[in-house]
C-alpha cells in the first residue's frame, strides 16, 4: 500500500501534467492562429505527451493501491509575445516540472519507497530530454531572430513531429 505523503505528491503531479498539457494546447492554438502550422503540430504533441504522461502516474497510483483525486487545472496564458517568448516559456515551465519531479523523488526517497523511486526514474530521464529539446529549438530561434526564411523551414520542420506513446510497448 503506497504511503498517503506519497499518494499526495503523485496526484498534485498528475494535476501538473494535465496543467502542462493545457499550457502546451493553448501554445498551439496560438501557433495555429499565427498561420505557424508546424509548430502548432508540435505543441499538440507535447500536449498529447503531457495527458500520457498524466495517465501513467494515474495508472500508477491505482496499481499500488492509491486513490486519485483529480483537481482543478490552473488557468494558463493565452497570449504570447512572439515565438521566442513562447519557448522561453516552455523552457521555463519545464524546469519548473523538472524540480517538481526532484521533489517527487525526494519524498519517495524519505518514505523509504523504492517502487516509487523506480518509476520515477523515466520521468528523471524524460525531463533531461524534454530540456534538451526545447533549448535546442530555443537556440535555433534566436540564430533565425524568431523571423523570416528560417522560421519558415523551422516550421516546415515542426511539421514532422509525430506522436510516439512512449509507455505502450512496441513488441
Ligand atoms: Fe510531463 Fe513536459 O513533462
Amino acid at each position: 500500500m503506497i504511503k498517503s505523503t506519497v499518494e499526495l505528491a503523485l496526484n498534485e503531479q498528475i494535476n501538473a501534467e494535465f496543467h502542462s498539457a493545457y499550457l502546451y494546447l493553448s501554445m498551439s492554438a496560438h501557433f495555429q492562429s499565427s498561420g505557424l502550422i508546424g509548430y502548432a503540430n508540435w505543441m499538440r504533441i507535447q500536449f498529447q505527451e503531457e495527458l500520457a504522461h498524466a495517465a501513467r502516474i494515474f495508472d500508477y497510483v491505482n496499481e499500488r493501491g492509491g486513490r486519485v483525486r483529480l483537481s482543478p487545472i490552473q488557468e494558463v496564458q493565452v497570449e504570447f509575445l512572439d515565438i521566442v517568448d513562447v519557448f522561453e516559456k516552455t523552457l521555463a515551465h519545464e524546469q519548473m516540472v523538472t524540480g517538481r519531479i526532484n521533489k517527487l523523488m525526494d519524498i519517495s526517497i524519505e518514505e523509504n519507497d523504492h517502487a516509487t523511486k523506480s518509476f520515477l526514474q523515466w520521468f528523471v530521464d524524460e525531463q533531461v530530454e524534454e530540456e534538451g529539446n526545447v533549448e535546442q529549438i530555443l537556440n535555433n530561434l534566436r540564430l533565425i531572430k524568431g523571423e523570416g526564411q528560417g522560421l519558415l523551414m523551422m516550421d516546415r520542420e515542426m511539421q514532422q513531429r509525430v506522436f510516439i506513446n512512449p509507455f505502450i510497448s512496441k513488441g
